[in-house]
């Protein structure tokens, strides 16, 4: 199968191209960012801006891909302090691949939603079908992205589907998401000690580990058309407290000093997220369930974390 991916420099597509070229799918990638070291070798890696519809076209046009997965986005906490270049990515963006999909025959265009597309006020468990009216441009894009591509679904024919990601965890830097404070509790309480969060203790939002995460897009992605009756689909793993989160970090890390200082802003695009989401539409359509709880997360997360950091040393970002 032959993929191209957008963005795919990010928190999943580092995790993802691996195990693509693994399964034998023939894959490249246009992102902003330049190769990253340990890209595998069977990767295209073609660098360009979303937002420029030609230069997405001249790919899709020479590798003609089955399926593209639509990674590219600026995520919610960068997202507002740049929201006019957030709208340019996200959105434009997002019609960018709808169109080159339309104007090359590409059969697939998979789409990353996210918890953000919710909005405050909604009663948990919180489902599929409730009103959704997010407060960051993060959100608002992605609920356009949603119904755009389901408009380019009803009228041109597009195989469009996708899921709403809780925060994602796994051994890799994130960048500018507001979910971001659950990672740094793992990555900076091994690498310095200790982590400030920027959110309260008793912050609850939906998370997934990576792994998990990853086998979702490939079961909705290779999941009959038939046995589907929606095209974005959430799906729920665990929603640990912010606390939860830093006791299962220092029962592993002997002494590490976790604490909070809440970010009035970070903390209120988090208030307005679900706390936990209905996924049962993932679960009777395409057998979704998650492996990890938070424990499991964590005995796997740490020594994964340990080599990210031995192998990156000073050179490791730090968290936004
Ligand atoms: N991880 C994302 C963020 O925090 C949520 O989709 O913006």
């Amino acid at each position: 199968m032959k993929i191209l991916i957008t963005g795919a420099g990010g928190q999943i597509g580092t995790d993802l191209l691996p195990i693509l070229v693994g399964r034998g799918d023939d894959v490249a990638v246009f992102d902003l960012a330049p190769r990253p070291e340990g890209c595998p070798a069977e990767v295209e890696w073609v660098r360009g801006d979303i937002t420029y519809a030609e230069e997405i076209n001249t790919l899709t046009a020479r590798f003609r891909p089955h399926r593209i997965m639509h990674l590219a986005a600026i995520l919610s906490a960068a997202g507002e302090g740049i929201p006019h270049r957030a709208y340019r990515i996200n959105m434009d963006g997002t019609r960018n691949v709808l169109e080159a999909a339309r104007l090359f025959g590409v059969e697939q265009v998979f789409f990353t939603s996210t918890i953000a597309a919710f909005g405050p006020g909604l009663t948990s468990p919180v489902g599929d079908d409730v009103p959704l009216r997010p407060t960051t441009m993060y959100g608002i894009t992605k609920v356009a992205g949603e119904l755009l591509g389901e408009y380019y679904e009803a009228n041109f024919g597009i195989d469009f589907r996708g899921v709403r990601f809780p925060g994602l965890i796994n051994a890799g830097i994130p960048g500018g998401g507001t979910s971001d404070y659950a990672l740094f509790m793992y990555v900076d309480g091994m690498r310095s000690g200790g982590y400030e969060s920027f959110c309260r203790p008793d912050a609850v939002i939906p998370f997934m580990y990576m792994p998990d995460a990853i086998r979702a897009m490939l079961e909705l992605m290779d999941a009959p058309k038939a046995d589907l009756g929606r095209s974005i689909y959430n799906i729920a793993a665990i929603s640990p407290t912010a606390d939860e989160i830093a006791d299962a970090v220092r029962a592993r890390i002997p002494g590490v000093d976790l604490t909070f200082a809440p970010d009035p802003a970070r903390q209120a695009i988090l208030d307005s997220w679900p706390d936990v989401l209905d996924d049962s539409n993932a679960r009777n359509d395409w057998g979704w369930n998650h492996e990890f709880d938070l424990e499991a997360m964590s005995d796997d997360l740490m020594p994964k974390v340990k080599a990210l950091i031995d192998a990156q040393g000073e050179n490791a970002p730090a968290h936004a």
